[in-house]
């Protein structure tokens, strides 16, 4: 455990108003309301209005962070953008963001992990506060799905919808708070089953590219649910095994919301009951680097159901392969 921990000082959101139901998903492709229900868990999601941009989301969500710990965006030292739907490839979002919010003082940068955006994004600005170099480092997971997903694939259109999530990292007052431990891998050899052909340096957007509807999302699901639903229980259960910690000692399970039967492998593995397990996937589906903080916001804003002392384990996994966990104490 580091000297000097960095804590979750505050949480805030964006959601877009709109939402996209089953039902109406049944009108654009060949799919029905309890084929999603039953092998995912989702029952509407939301969509940010054409002409807007992450960037959007990403300043609100954070907005709201600083605005409830009572923090001027000029004392913000860092901001750290977890996304693979940036408004463009550059500048960052986090330079939108840091012009968006004001924040004078601070630099940023985005950080590329597929749905494992934000549990990468936030142990990096836990580990900026640890070296003791930062005071207040911003931390958001945001993704508007929408901008790259084909509603005429059903194979990946029922699954994602759009959200952001802020959190505000401050060095931790009490030791033994905060975030005390973390697991990340990546494995490449994944890429072949989740990834986005075009629109990168190896393909830009050509006729062909555009044609071949290569600026879409592509996922073979059943490839990525085998990985998924083995390693993310996989890393959940070593940060307690190695923290000394059984499934009874954790207050909630913060998961990445992409599918509930991945979800549940999980929280079984753990010995964890569902009533521990935080979920948001019928109301948002898989909103990427947002599903973690949004889950947070909801159990902290919305409800309180997180007190001082409290452990909670976070999990994803994604687009890589990217998963890792980390454990933290809540402190506040
Ligand atoms: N409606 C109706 N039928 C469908 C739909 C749909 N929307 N989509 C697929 N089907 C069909 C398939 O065509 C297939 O038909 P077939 O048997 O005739 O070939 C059948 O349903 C079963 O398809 P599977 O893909 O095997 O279904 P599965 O039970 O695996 O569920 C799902 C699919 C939900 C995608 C699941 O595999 C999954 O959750 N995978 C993991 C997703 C994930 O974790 N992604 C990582 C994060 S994403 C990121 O990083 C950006």
């Amino acid at each position: 455990m580091p000297d000097r921990t960095a804590y979750i000082r505050s949480v805030g959101r964006f959601v877009p108003e709109t939402r996209l139901t089953n039902q109406d998903l049944e009108k654009m492709v060949e799919t029905s309301d309890e084929w999603i229900l039953s092998r995912t868990g989702i029952r509407e999601r939301r969509i940010l209005d054409p002409g807007l941009g992450n960037s959007y989301m990403a300043v609100r969500a954070a907005r709201e962070c600083l605005e409830r710990a009572g923090v001027g965006a000029e004392e913000v030292d860092a901001i750290i953008v977890g996304t693979v739907t940036p408004d463009m490839f550059f500048p960052s979002t986090a330079c939108l963001v840091q012009k968006g919010l004001g924040a004078t003082r601070a630099w940023g940068f985005d950080l590329s992990a597929g749905c494992s955006g934000f549990v990468f994004s936030l142990t990096t600005g836990a580990q900026m506060i640890e070296a003791g170099r930062y005071q207040k480092v911003l931390v958001i997971g945001s993704d508007v799905m929408s901008s790259i997903i084909d509603y005429q694939d059903r194979n990946t259109c029922v699954l994602f919808g759009d959200g952001a999530g802020a959190v505000l990292l401050e060095p931790c007052p009490e030791p033994g708070h905060g975030i005390l431990d973390f697991i990340q891998h990546v494995s490449g050899a994944g890429g072949e089953f989740l990834h986005m052909k075009a629109g990168g340096s190896l393909r830009p957007a050509s006729h062909e590219t555009i044609q071949n509807r290569w600026h879409y999302a592509y996922q073979e699901g059943r490839q990525v649910f085998k990985f998924a639903v083995t390693e993310m229980a996989n890393v959940s259960v070593q940060i307690l095994e190695r923290n000394g910690l059984k499934g009874e000692d954790i207050a909630l399970f913060i998961p990445h919301q992409a599918n509930l039967r991945i979800i549940d492998a999980a929280a079984s593995r753990m010995g964890i009951d569902m009533s521990r397990v935080v979920i948001n996937i019928d109301r948002y589906a898989n909103t990427t680097a947002g599903t973690i903080p949004l889950c947070l916001y909801d159990v902290t804003v919305e409800d309180r159901r997180l007190k001082k002392g409290d452990y909670v384990v976070m999990a994803a996994f994604g687009a890589g392969f990217t998963w890792g966990s980390i454990l933290l104490r809540w402190w506040e």
